[in-house]
C-alpha cells in the first residue's frame, strides 16, 4: 500500500506523489519526476532536509551533522532516509521550478453554475482528469476565464467527489470572471485549471481552532470542514463568518449540517452593514470571545479580503494574544 506525499514548494505550488513504505521519499519523488534537492543520498550532507508538516514516517539513518536531534524533534527530515507510514505533507525549501516540476493543468467542464444570492455564485466543475486532482483542503487553483487568456484564483470549497469539485465566488460587478459566470456560462462549458497552490491549508489539529471567514472567504473552510467531518477532531472548532450585507450570507444551511455532523464544531455569523436585519451586526472581531482564544493555545485560520486580515491581526495585538499558529489567505484582486 502506498501513501500520498504532498510536497509544498517555496513558491506555493503543491505536487502530490505516491510513496510505498519500503522506498525513501526522495526515491519516490525522483521516480515521479519531482527533483527535490539531493546530493549524498546517504544521510550525510543534509542537502535533502525538508520539514514534515504532518504524517507518520521513519527517519532512517543519518549523522548529526546532516540533521541534529533538535531538528528531528521539530519535524525536520532527510528525505533520502525518510520512509512514509501514512500520508504526509512535506515542505521543501526550494521552488517548484528548481525541482523541475510545476503546477499541474486539468481540463474540466462546468457541471453547475448557480446564483446563491445577488452577490455570490456557486460553481461546480467536473471531468475525468479531476479524479487525479489532489489538493490540501484550504488550497486554491487558477481557473482560466473561458474565452480569454486570463485566469483568476479560487479556493476549493469542497473536496473532489466523483470527479467534481466546487467553488464559492463573489460576483464582482464588471469583473471578468464574474461577468462570464453571471452571464454566458453554461453547464458543459470547457474550463481549465492550474494548481493546486497556496500554503493556506488545514494542518494536523493539535489544539482548538478558531476559523474566521470574510464573505466568499468561507470557501476554504467548507472544504476543510468536509475533511474534518471525515476524520473527526479531538479539539473544539469555532467558525465566525462575517459578511457586508444580508444578501452576502450564504451556505448557512451547509454550516448547520456540519455542526450536526461534527460534534465539537460551532459557528456564528455576523453582518457589517448598519441596515442589516441580522441579530449580530458588526465585524468578525466583535464576536471573538476570550474563551475562543484559549489564552493563545489556539490555531487561527483566517480567509477574506485584505483589510479583514489586517483588522484581525491588529485585534490580536490589542488583546495581547499570540495564537500558537496564525494562517491566513488574502483574497486580493488579480488586476
Ligand atoms: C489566493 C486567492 C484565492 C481566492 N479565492 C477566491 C474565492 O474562493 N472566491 C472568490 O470570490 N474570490 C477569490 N479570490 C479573488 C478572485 O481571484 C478574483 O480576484 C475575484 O473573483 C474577481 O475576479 P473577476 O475576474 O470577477 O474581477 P476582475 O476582472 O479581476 O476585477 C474587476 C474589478 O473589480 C476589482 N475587484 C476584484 N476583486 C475584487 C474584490 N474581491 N473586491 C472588490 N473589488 C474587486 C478589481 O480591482 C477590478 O477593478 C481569490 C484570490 C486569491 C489571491
Ligand atoms: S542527500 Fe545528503 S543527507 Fe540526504
Amino acid at each position: 500500500m502506498s501513501h500520498h506525499i504532498a510536497f509544498q514548494f517555496e513558491d506555493g505550488v503543491t505536487r502530490f506523489i505516491d510513496a510505498s513504505p519500503t522506498e525513501t521519499v526522495a526515491d519516490a519523488a525522483y521516480r515521479q519526476g519531482v527533483n527535490i534537492p539531493l546530493d549524498c543520498r546517504d544521510g550525510a550532507c543534509g542537502t535533502c532536509k525538508c520539514f514534515a508538516e504532518s504524517g507518520q514516517y521513519t527517519q532512517g539513518e543519518y549523522i548529526d551533522e546532516a540533521l541534529t536531534q533538535e531538528e528531528a524533534a521539530q519535524g525536520y527530515v532527510l528525505t533520502c532516509q525518510m520512509r512514509a507510514s501514512s500520508d504526509c505533507v512535506v515542505r521543501v525549501p526550494a521552488s517548484s521550478a528548481a525541482c523541475r516540476t510545476q503546477p499541474a493543468h486539468y481540463d474540466a467542464r462546468i457541471r453547475e453554475v448557480r446564483a446563491l444570492s445577488p452577490s455570490t455564485i456557486a460553481l461546480s466543475i467536473e471531468g475525468d482528469s479531476l479524479k487525479k486532482l489532489g489538493f490540501l483542503p484550504g488550497q486554491y487553483v487558477n481557473l482560466q476565464v473561458p474565452g480569454t487568456e486570463q485566469a483568476r484564483a479560487y479556493s476549493f470549497s469542497s473536496l473532489v467527489q466523483d470527479g467534481a469539485v466546487s467553488f464559492l465566488i463573489r460576483n464582482v460587478p464588471g469583473g471578468l470572471m464574474s461577468s462570464y459566470l453571471s452571464g454566458s456560462a453554461q453547464p458543459g462549458d470547457a474550463i481549465g485549471l492550474t494548481g493546486p497552490l497556496g500554503s493556506f491549508y488545514l494542518r494536523d489539529i493539535q489544539r482548538p481552532l478558531l476559523l474566521l471567514a470574510g464573505g466568499t472567504g468561507l470557501a476554504p473552510f467548507t472544504a476543510m470542514l468536509e475533511k474534518i467531518a471525515e476524520q473527526g477532531s479531538p479539539h473544539p472548532l469555532h467558525l465566525i463568518y462575517g459578511v457586508t450585507h444580508d444578501a452576502d450570507l450564504v451556505e448557512v444551511d451547509k454550516l448547520q449540517a456540519f455542526a450536526a455532523r461534527i460534534p465539537n464544531f460551532s459557528f456564528a455569523t455576523c453582518v457589517a452593514s448598519a441596515e442589516s436585519a441580522h441579530p449580530h451586526k458588526g465585524y468578525v472581531t466583535q464576536y471573538i470571545t476570550p474563551e475562543q482564544l484559549h489564552d493563545g493555545n489556539v490555531d487561527v485560520y483566517l480567509c477574506g479580503p485584505p483589510p479583514m486580515v489586517d483588522a484581525v491581526n491588529q485585534f490580536m495585538r490589542e488583546q495581547g494574544v499570540k495564537p500558537a499558529n496564525f494562517y491566513y489567505e488574502k483574497f486580493s484582486a488579480s488586476v
